[in-house]
């Protein structure tokens, strides 16, 4: 009788070597050395007593006995993965519903991470309203949703917050602009600018505007407008300077149909935060989005 008692990191080892059929590919997938991957596979092959492998040349292949674990390997994984779903729905986490609010602004990231979450957690309703700082204030003190996604959080409030990405704000100009091209601007030029805004109660203009004051720059705002995109337009148009956040224009400094000025102290360094009240118990899945955003890679 072989002395059966593979982990699970050995089953997971060794089901990559099989599913690649080479010891580097998996190592490589792994992320492990080699001889990691090699000791792994040969702690299962000592307790069944069998190899697992058969080596021809360069060539390796499974063995009956490497059949055998293959097939029990798969059924281990899926037992587990079903338990893992059963538990998750008893923690009403596959059929929960999310309520989360983000800053008109970070609605340009937002969607994507909302999406990849929808794909892993299909069931899962989710609402997103999109709002300017002052409207997310209100949401929080008022405890409408579950999860919020803004810039600064103010201190001082029952408020948990976290940083998850940064928020650069640059200064946006039309190709055809006087300072498109030059290097390394003064930013007291920037006074003689005329500007488009967005409106009072965003976070973006709230932070432009303690930069302009810190640094004594007064600046002509000519137009004021609740949409970023309605600012890109306005700027593209030749109507003047926008300051926006760098997500909200990736793809037209990419096209060229706008440019990022060189101006000193720009970009502003400013980050995002997922925030949620500290006193209010998170719901399992409003824990769940938490751990998704945290986990994954930043852009
Ligand atoms: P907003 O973004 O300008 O869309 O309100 C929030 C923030 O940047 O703090």
């Amino acid at each position: 009788m072989p002395n059966l008692k593979p982990t699970l990191r050995q089953l997971r080892v060794f089901e990559t070597v099989a599913d690649e059929l080479s010891f580097t590919r998996a190592s490589e997938r792994l992320h492990l050395s080699q001889p990691a991957v090699s000791i792994q596979v040969k702690q299962l092959e000592e307790g069944v007593g069998l190899p697992l492998f058969e080596h021809t040349g360069k060539r390796i292949s499974l063995t009956e006995a490497g059949g055998i674990i293959y097939r029990c390997s798969q059924t281990i994984r899926s037992v587990l993965e079903d338990a893992g779903e059963q538990i998750d729905e008893l923690m009403g986490i596959q059929r929960g519903k999310l309520e989360i609010t983000v800053a008109t602004t970070a609605s340009y990231f937002a969607s994507r991470i909302l999406a990849g979450f929808a794909r892993s957690f299909p069931k899962i309703a989710i609402s997103l309203d999109v709002t300017n700082r002052e409207g997310l204030l209100h949401q929080l003190e008022s405890n409408q949703c579950d999860l919020v996604i803004m810039g600064e959080p103010p201190k001082g409030r029952r408020l948990e917050s976290t940083p998850i990405m940064e928020n650069p704000l640059v200064i946006i100009a039309s190709p055809g602009h006087p300072l498109a091209g030059r290097r390394r601007v003064p930013v007291r030029e920037i006074g003689q600018q005329t500007f488009v805004f967005r409106e009072p109660g965003s976070g973006t203009r709230a932070a432009i505007i303690r930069f302009l004051e810190k640094k004594g720059i007064e600046i002509r705002i000519t137009m004021e407008m609740t949409s970023n995109e309605a600012i890109k337009q306005t700027v593209q148009a030749g109507l003047g300077l926008g300051i926006v956040s760098r997500h909200t224009v990736e793809l037209e400094l990419e096209t060229g149909s706008l440019v990022e000025l060189d101006v000193a102290h720009f970009p502003l360094r400013r980050s995002w935060y997922l925030v949620r009240r500290s006193d209010k118990p998170m719901s399992p899945v409003a824990q769940r989005f938490a751990s998704f955003v945290l986990d994954r890679e930043h852009d």
